[in-house]
């Protein structure tokens, strides 16, 4: 239990965390390159460790220095059967995507495993388009892990999601870099792109053209050396504290801005709030280009009002990590905040429309769920009191982070969660609390 009381003011500067996604997909990319891939600003928490960990149950070496990561691979076609089940922990993005790449290892069978959170955790949404590319994939009540892998000569498919998910796009895309022909994943609203950027980067042809990206077979990859960029997601905490707590102005630096990654600060900007940074343009209608770089930049946060607003379908991937702090804004905006369109939350690292509505409305605050999001009603604040993370990171730090602005603190049951993406959080946090 950790309490967090309301605090005057928050001053200073913070640099978030390396990027949970960005360093998933790096990692994996150099296991699955034949040259040696440099990661600098790695990310190091929990959900990361255990893809290097998994990495290198197949094969890969992976030397884990102060300033850098580096995976020496085993190349696109050998990875390495293990000999004991490999253990993702609590990572949703390493049990959806490693898959994609381990399907296509010929007469080779791999068991993932996790949490209990992760075994709750849908699989069925990437053992559906694997299995139509010829892999055996197996899984309790077809839908959830241990998730069996056989890998076999995969073929390609158009795959259409039926939900927006970076997670299974990326999956089918992996799978498709082995598969024969071209694969091509039709997307029902744009996601993080951090894959496609990375593939191109490392010499893959990756077209896009509207909702369809595709990829085709290929024989080798030739991922490239990176620093990784702050993470958005996570920064999105200490963004949230400076435009809740009275008089407060922060500097949150070296974020990545990719424009699929900040419909967060989209949203907060037409909240009213003040964080001023150059982010990535949104791209012009019809623009297929891929980029093969993410931007970054520094965001100047400053305490102010807040106007209530309505996140639409649409917007939610774009935002899908943030919707809980969007929740918590509104709270304290003018008239009413609601999120429509993100059923998707219910099967996070916990039930985060559940979570959220439950644990705010134990702080005072007026809020309902409805079947794909929640209203909340603004009342100018929250009152505090206690709440429970659920195991769920993202639940942890907004326990925290409501304590800071409300009137009566708040107790986190269950801060130790907040580890899987942002070991230092707290301290951070600590920092940025100004005495006078
Ligand atoms: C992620 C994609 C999102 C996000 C998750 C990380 C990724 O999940 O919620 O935290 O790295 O691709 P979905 O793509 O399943 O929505």
């Amino acid at each position: 239990m950790a309490r967090f009381e309301p605090a005057r003011r928050l001053r200073g500067e913070v640099t978030a965390p390396p990027d949970k996604s960005i360093s998933h997909r790096a990692a994996l990319l150099g296991a699955m390159s034949a040259k040696p891939v440099r990661i600098s600003n790695y990310l190091r928490a929990a959900d990361t460790t255990s893809t290097l960990a998994a990495l290198r149950a197949v094969g890969a070496l992976v030397e884990t220095r102060d300033d850098e990561v580096v995976v020496r691979g085993v190349g696109l076609r050998e990875a390495r059967e293990p000999g004991a089940p490999i253990d993702v922990g609590n990572a949703g993005t390493l049990m959806r995507l490693l898959p994609g790449w381990l399907a296509a290892q010929e007469l080779r069978t791999f068991t993932l495993d996790g949490d209990d959170s992760i075994r709750r955790r849908p699989v069925d949404r990437i053992a559906q388009p694997l299995a139509r590319m010829g892999a055996v994939i197996e899984a309790t009540d077809g839908r959830f892990p241990p998730l069996h892998v056989r890998g076999r000569r995969l073929q390609a498919i158009d795959y259409e999601l039926p939900v927006a998910s970076a997670q299974v796009k990326s999956c089918v895309l992996l799978a498709g870099l082995l598969a024969d022909g071209t694969t091509t994943v039709i997307e029902p609203a744009p996601s993080r792109d951090h894959t496609e950027r990375m593939l191109a980067g490392a010499g893959v042809q990756v077209r896009r053209e509207g909702p369809r990206v595709s990829v085709t077979s290929t024989d080798e990859l030739d991922a490239q050396s990176l620093t990784v960029p702050g993470d958005l997601s996570s920064a999105a905490f200490m963004i949230a504290a400076g435009v809740l707590v009275a008089k407060s102005r922060l500097l949150v630096r070296a974020v990545g801005v990719n424009w699929t990654r900040t419909g967060f600060l989209r949203v907060l900007e037409r909240m009213g709030a003040i964080v001023l940074g150059e982010l990535e343009p949104l791209p012009a209608p019809g623009d297929l280009t891929i980029a093969v770089s993410e931007p970054i930049c520094d965001l100047d946060v400053r305490a102010g009002p807040l106007q209530g607003t309505t996140i639409e379908p649409d917007e939610v991937p774009l935002a899908i990590d943030e919707l809980p702090l969007l929740a918590l804004l509104g709270c304290f905006a003018e008239g009413e905040t609601i999120v429509r369109g993100a059923q998707e939350l219910r099967v996070k690292e916990s039930d985060r429309i559940a979570g959220v509505v439950d644990g705010l409305r134990g702080l005072g605050a007026d809020i309902e769920a409805t079947d794909d999001g929640f209203a909340v009603t603004g009342s100018g604040g929250l009152r505090g009191g206690t709440i429970d993370s659920r195991g769920d990171h993202r639940m942890a730090m907004l326990g925290a982070i409501a304590g800071l602005a409300s009137r009566e603190g708040v107790e986190v049951v269950g801060m130790q969660a907040a580890a899987v993406s942002y070991p230092g959080f707290v301290e951070d946090l600590g920092r940025l609390i100004s005495p006078a």
